[in-house]
């Protein structure tokens, strides 16, 4: 529980030891379900939080000494905020939901709660909680339909939702380790947001005019200074990207791996940053190696995928993440793909097909039969000129600094 100020609290739960968000999103670091407690001339809980915690969040309004609830805002169906919506009804009789439209559907559906017990709200209503004035506004798409923030007039103090969140459940939550915290809200946003980008996008230049004096997101720590992660979001959201490659790779016997390298290198000797990311490393869950590999994407201008053939097609590993970074909708200009196979392969119809909803522009491959041979690395010498003239050759305002 942390104090905001004097009207708010954070009264929502932290889980340190949730190694997987959703079954897929790597999150070493833990989560948060942040639920914000406003006490005006009404008493308003924004958000619940995930069922298997929510003994913390009861916990939290009994040490407040909360005995009467008027409001509760739900600004999200997803289970890890909406799922323990029941258990506040249950705890607090006669506490009136309140939510937008889209929300109220959801829960119907989701958590079986009619939409008509909710109050809804338009975009632009407020919530009149007698000396403080909560406004609603939809943002639909960071990163569900119905997901809507809530603004503390008085305080200036935006109830972000998903949006602006990161996964990381500092031990001390009101001292958050800074950098970490950088580094988990961009691993949140490719793993959350990115699919959704424009919107994203327009969700941010909106809260940039609104300028907050404070972002309070349902995951991770609060920005105290909105600016951080207003910038952040403009970068990540707009076209322009970052001269750098991404190599993920998955290697079974050696040779993929020396190609990988050896494309890295060149690119690198011209000027250009190259990553590589094993996706195959045998201490680590392939879902944390294609997290890491997404991280990297974010802002990439190019992503060169080096799979081996496993019976004709991409190796297994390579197609979760040819299919994450399709369903993210990564941005990069350019997309490559190298490899080695054993005696025939549909690779590259295989990777086409499971990217098919990137609009970066395609290069052809260059594969080779076994270990490479000279002329192997011959052509990943000219791959790695053709990747870095055409990165260099993007317009000024494409780049990111
Ligand atoms: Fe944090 Fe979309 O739930």
């Amino acid at each position: 529980m942390i104090k905001i100020s004097d009207h708010v609290h954070e009264v929502g739960a932290s889980h340190p030891e949730l190694c997987y968000f959703d079954r897929l999103m790597p999150t070493e670091h833990g989560t948060t379900y942040n639920s914000y407690l406003i006490q005006g001339g009404k008493t308003v809980l924004i958000d619940p939080v995930e069922p298997e915690k929510k003994e913390i969040l009861l916990q939290n309004l009994k040490d407040l000494g909360i005995t009467k609830l008027d409001y509760l805002i739900c600004l999200h169906t997803e289970q890890d905020h909406g799922g323990s919506t029941p258990d506040i009804l249950a705890a607090y009789p006669g506490v009136q939901l309140v939510s937008n439209a889209k929300v109220a559907e959801f829960m119907e559906n989701h958590i079986h709660i009619p939409r008509t017990e909710f109050r809804i709200m338009e975009d632009g209503d407020s919530l009149d909680l007698g000396g403080l004035k909560l406004s609603f506004k939809s943002i639909p798409f960071s990163h569900w339909p119905d997901n809507t923030m809530v603004y503390l007039e008085e305080e200036k103090k935006l109830f972000s939702s998903d949006l602006f969140g990161s996964h990381y459940a500092a031990p001390d939550p009101s001292q958050p380790d800074f950098e970490l915290q950088i580094k988990e809200a961009q691993a949140y946003y490719a793993e959350i947001m990115m699919p959704t980008r424009r919107q994203t996008r327009k969700h941010t230049e909106w809260v940039r005019e609104l300028n907050p004096d404070m972002i309070l997101p349902s995951h991770g720590p609060v920005w105290h200074d909105p600016e951080i992660i207003l910038s952040l979001y403009e970068r990540w959201t707009s076209d322009a990207v970052t001269p750098a490659v991404v190599i993920p790779y998955v290697t079974m016997h050696e040779s993929t791996r020396l190609m990988a390298r050896y494309l890295a290198e060149k690119i690198n000797a011209r000027g250009v940053k190259a990553d590589l990311c094993d996706l195959g490393l045998s201490d680590k869950d392939l879902r944390q190696t294609a997290g890491e590999a997404l991280y990297l994407s974010v802002d990439a201008a190019a992503i060169v995928l080096a799979a081996p053939t496993v019976l004709t097609g991409p190796h297994p590993s390579m197609m979760f993440f040819a299919a994450l970074m399709n369903g993210m909708r990564v941005k990069a200009r350019f997309l490559g793909l190298i490899g080695s196979y054993g005696w025939g392969t549909q690779i590259e119809k295989s990777l086409i097909a499971l990217t098919e909803r990137l609009k970066g522009e395609y290069l052809p491959p260059v594969l080779c039969k076994g270990l490479p041979r000279d002329e192997d690395y011959a052509a990943l010498d000219s791959y790695a000129e053709e990747i870095v003239a055409k990165i260099k050759a993007l317009p000024p305002e494409d780049i990111l600094d």
